[in-house]
């Protein structure tokens, strides 16, 4: 459901992104498996709070920030001016194309979206990535009844479970972070 961040809001995350962007945010954008030239989508960028260490990591490759908030889109430009290799969309996920990825991460997204919505999503993320992609995300762990519905649906997509474990973010406190492939 699209949800439009107030002022407020957006000026802590940034304040959150300061304070703590390499022990929150980098920490997941180290974990993922690149190697610097992929085609890669940030799924609910908010602020581009991840983006902002993946574009890092894509010398040769692009980034995609995906964002169905126009605020929360408005913000991420602002976070990653001056990268050269970034594409903002203000939309869905069922607006990408067939097999143009090859990485997918989603940060700290996945539980805030309805049952019937991530039964639309994850779908829609899995037709973009190509065979043999990379679907990575974070999640909180205390939402275990999300977590089960996000780990079935992946499973109902022809995901492969590559590895799975739980750690302790500061402020955000123990999250599951995931990686699968698409067979
Ligand atoms: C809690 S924020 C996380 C933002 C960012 N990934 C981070 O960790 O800082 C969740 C973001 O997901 C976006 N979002 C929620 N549902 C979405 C959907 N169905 N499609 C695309 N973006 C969505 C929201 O607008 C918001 O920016």
């Amino acid at each position: 459901m699209k949800y439009e961040p107030s002022r407020l809001e957006i000026l802590l995350t940034r304040l959150a992104f300061y304070f703590y962007g390499k022990s929150v945010y980098r920490s997941f954008a180290d974990r993922l498996p690149l190697k610097g030239g992929e085609r890669v989508l940030d799924f609910g960028c908010g602020m581009g709070t991840v983006a902002y260490y993946v574009a890092k990591r894509l010398p040769l490759g692009h980034l995609i920030c995906l964002d169905i908030s126009s605020r929360w889109l408005n913000a991420c430009r602002k976070t990653l001016r001056g990268f050269e290799n970034i594409v903002f969309i203000q939309g869905e996920a069922t607006m990408l194309a067939a097999g143009s990825l090859d990485t997918v991460y989603s940060h700290f997204v996945l539980h805030d979206i309805s049952e019937s919505e991530l039964e639309k999503v994850i779908p829609a993320l899995a037709r973009a990535l190509k065979v043999g992609g990379v679907f990575v995300f974070r999640e909180p762990l205390n939402e275990a009844e999300k977590i089960n519905i996000i780990k079935r649906l992946m499973k109902q997509n022809n995901f492969i479970l590559r590895d799975s474990r739980i750690t302790d973010i500061p402020v955000m406190g123990n999250a599951l972070e995931s990686i699968y492939i698409k067979k």
